[in-house]
Order: C-alpha cells, then structure tokens, then sequence
C-alpha cells in the first residue's frame, strides 16, 4: 500500500512500486488528463509537478514519489498560477490538436511559480515539451501573457 497526495487529497494505491506514477494516475485514480506521449522522458505529454517542480511523470518509479505533493492538470484551475495560465491559453488559443497541451500547461506553470517574470531565454529554457502540431510561438505568447 502506497500513500500519494495528488491534488491536495490522500490516495492509498496498492500498485507494485516500480509502476510509473503516469500509470497510476491514469488508471489507478482516473486522473486522465496527463497524457502519454513517448514513455522515455522526451516529449513531455505526461508533465506533471512534483513538489513544483515539472517532471515526467512517466518514468517516475512511484515508490521514489514518497509524501511530495503531486499536481496534475486536473486541478491546475485551483493554483492560482496555473488558473493565470490556461486564461492565457485561452486568449491566445494555443492549442491545436491538444494533445501536448496538459504537459505544456504543467511546464509553463511550474517555470511561472519557480520565476513569475521569465525572460525568453527562460521560456526557452523551461518549455522543452514536444508539439508534434508545432504551437510553440503561441506557447511562448501565453507565456509570455500569463507572466504579465
Ligand atoms: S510520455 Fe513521458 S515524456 Fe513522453
Ligand atoms: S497541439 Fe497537437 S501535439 Fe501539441
């Protein structure tokens, strides 16, 4: 038995311990809005934060996750940054196929709380997420908006 904090709520799981925190997620909780993309850590879809930090979830063991507090796009509308975010994203009509777009949003969240006044080399720096649809000056522009 394993307990996670997802969202500011408890979950007790009962998953073997190097089952990828994506997968519990997904299909333990039914948290379905992290997305699985690669399953190798390179594209990004499955972005969530890990104490505030953005990280892939799909190859994070869950037994190394302990008691950090895990956030998910799922309730992303509850920070206040994040709800700052998708308002950009929404202004700029970022996505495309959406697909990437949780991941993009976790990413540009978790950059936005670590520094609210990011410059481009930062943008650049943090949004290493892949859009097979190719959003990403408009990712930079929401960016860009939510920062202010
Ligand atoms: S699915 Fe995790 S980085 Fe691609
Ligand atoms: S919007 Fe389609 S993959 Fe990014």
């Amino acid at each position: 038995m394993t307990t996670l904090h997802v969202n500011g709520r408890a979950y007790q799981v009962t998953v073997e311990d190097d089952t990828p925190l994506l997968w519990v997620l997904r299909d333990t909780l039914g948290l379905t809005g992290t997305k699985y993309g690669c399953g190798i850590a390179q594209c990004g879809a499955c972005t969530v934060m890990i104490d505030g930090t953005a990280t892939r979830s799909c190859q994070v063991p869950v037994d190394s996750v302990g008691s950090a507090d895990i956030r998910t796009i799922d309730a992303i509308e509850e920070d206040p940054v994040g709800r700052k975010v998708v308002e950009a994203w929404v202004a700029a009509q970022v996505p495309q196929c959406g697909y990437c777009q949780s991941g993009q949003v976790m990413a540009a969240t978790a950059l936005l709380k670590q520094t609210p006044h990011p410059t481009d080399g930062d943008i650049a720096d943090a949004m290493t997420n892949l859009c097979r649809c190719g959003t990403y000056n408009r990712i930079a522009a929401a960016v860009r908006q939510a920062a202010g």
